[in-house]
Parts: structure tokens; sequence; C-alpha cells
């Protein structure tokens, strides 16, 4: 028998390094200076995303608000207030998993994102999950969940209900949870959201679903050398805001 030699598919697979460094070139070669839609005209900062670029969980709301335009960063308002207190009763914080939103610029006056907004920059999330490769995805509210579902169903009929969806080019346990804003002033709510929560982490020790095909990470362009010097000497933006 002539002896068949197979590759190690492990090496042909990308590294968390190599992942994290994609996404890191996503932020700042496309989407810290997007127009894609009009709500680059009215924002103050794109809200990327932040946390472990290489996280089992992670949660996708719907657009920054006020506070998240400021600072350029996801939840750290009010309702991401509650997201921390709810993510600390299950053992967890911030920077143990991604959170990212569905639109990464802020809507005027906070208004709903418009469907061809969602378009615009549903690629980014996609990437994001491709890079990232969660285990569990948690929508937080309506528009993540519709999005990522491919379907019209609402919120309240989903929420607590994993169910396995491919996104991009990887499938995860999609997890609908409502969203901690509209949970805030709902006492009620915030208790369903909070035995929603409870049952995360027994999600995510469930093995990780069958993934349909190998992802490949593009290689960077080469630098000039004159411009990646250039690069080092203003400072990495996203080792300074802590995003990932
Ligand atoms: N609500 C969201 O959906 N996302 C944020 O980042 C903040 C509030």
């Amino acid at each position: 028998m002539i002896p068949v030699a197979f590759p190690d598919y492990a090496d042909l697979m990308p590294t968390a390094e190599e992942r994290r460094e994609a996404l890191k070139r996503i932020y700042l070669e496309e989407a810290r200076d997007c127009v894609r839609c009009p709500l680059h005209q009215t924002r103050t900062n794109v809200v990327f995303g932040a946390g472990d670029a290489d996280a089992d969980l992670m949660f996708v709301g719907e657009a920054p608000g006020r506070t998240e335009d400021e600072l350029g960063l996801p939840f750290v308002g009010q309702a991401g207030k509650l997201l921390d207190k709810l993510l600390g009763e299950i053992g967890l914080e911030r920077g143990d998993v991604f959170i990212a939103n569905t639109l990464k610029c802020r809507p005027p006056g906070n208004r709903d994102p418009q469907p061809s907004e969602i378009e615009a920059c549903r690629d980014f999330l996609e990437r994001q999950v491709e890079l990232i490769q969660p285990k569990v995805i948690a929508t937080l509210g309506n528009f993540s969940t519709k999005l990522l579902r491919g379907d019209p169903t609402g919120i309240t009929r989903l929420h607590g209900q994993a169910e396995e969806r491919t996104i991009g080019a990887r499938t995860v346990r999609l997890y609908p949870l409502y969203h901690p804003a509209a949970a805030l002033y709902t006492p009620s709510m915030v208790e369903v959201l909070r035995a929603d929560f409870a049952r995360l982490p027994a999600l995510l020790t469930e093995p990780a679903p069958v993934q349909p095909e190998a992802l490949e990470v593009p290689e960077p362009e080469p630098e000039p050398e004159a411009e990646a010097e250039a690069e080092v000497d203003a400072g990495d933006p996203v080792e300074q805001m802590g995003l990932f």
C-alpha cells in the first residue's frame, strides 16, 4: 500500500493573533472612516466593537447611543451598566466577551436603524463574526435578532431560545435576549433577561457547532517602510482605546 500524506489542517487555520490583526485592519482601514451610509455625517465616532477578539461569547446590540458615540465604545451608557451587572452575575466581565452593534454609527436622536443603514453595515458585522469565531452570539433586542436570523419574528417570541444559525462563513448558537435598554425601566423584563442570562454559562460549555468551511484570512497589503514607521510613532489606536 502506498502511504498517503494528509495535510495537517490545523496548520492552515488562522491563529487567534492573525484573526485579531485582521479585525484591527478592518477597523483601521475601513470602518474608522466609513462613509457607506449617511450616518457618517452626524456621528462623532465609529463604534466598531470592543472586548476579546477571540471570545466564545459575542453580544450584538442595536446601535450606539449618545455616550457610545462620544467615547467610541459600545454599551458604556445606562444600558451598558445593566449589561455589565448581568455579566457579573454569571461570573463574566466585558473583557471576556466581544460586544458589537448592528449599526456602528449613532442614528441621530437615537431613532431606529433604517433598512438601508443595516444593509450598508452588515458586512462589518459578518466579518467580525467570521474573525472572532464565537460559539454563542447573544443578540440584544429586535434589530440584531431579525438581522442575524434573517427573519422578522420578534424578540418577545424568541428570547431565551438558542438555535444554530450560519452568519457569513460561521455557524454559531444564536441566543436572542431582550435589549437591556428596554429592560431598564421594566423590572419584570429585567428578571426575564436575568433568567435568560443565567442559561449562558451552560450554553458556552456545549461543543462548538460544526462549521461549514475553513476561513481564509486575507494577507495584509505590504506597507511602504516610511508609512509603517509613521504608524508606530502615532501609536496603535486599537490598543490605546482598549478596543480588543
Ligand atoms: N444600545 C445599543 O444597542 N448599543 C449600544 O452600544 C448602546 C446602547
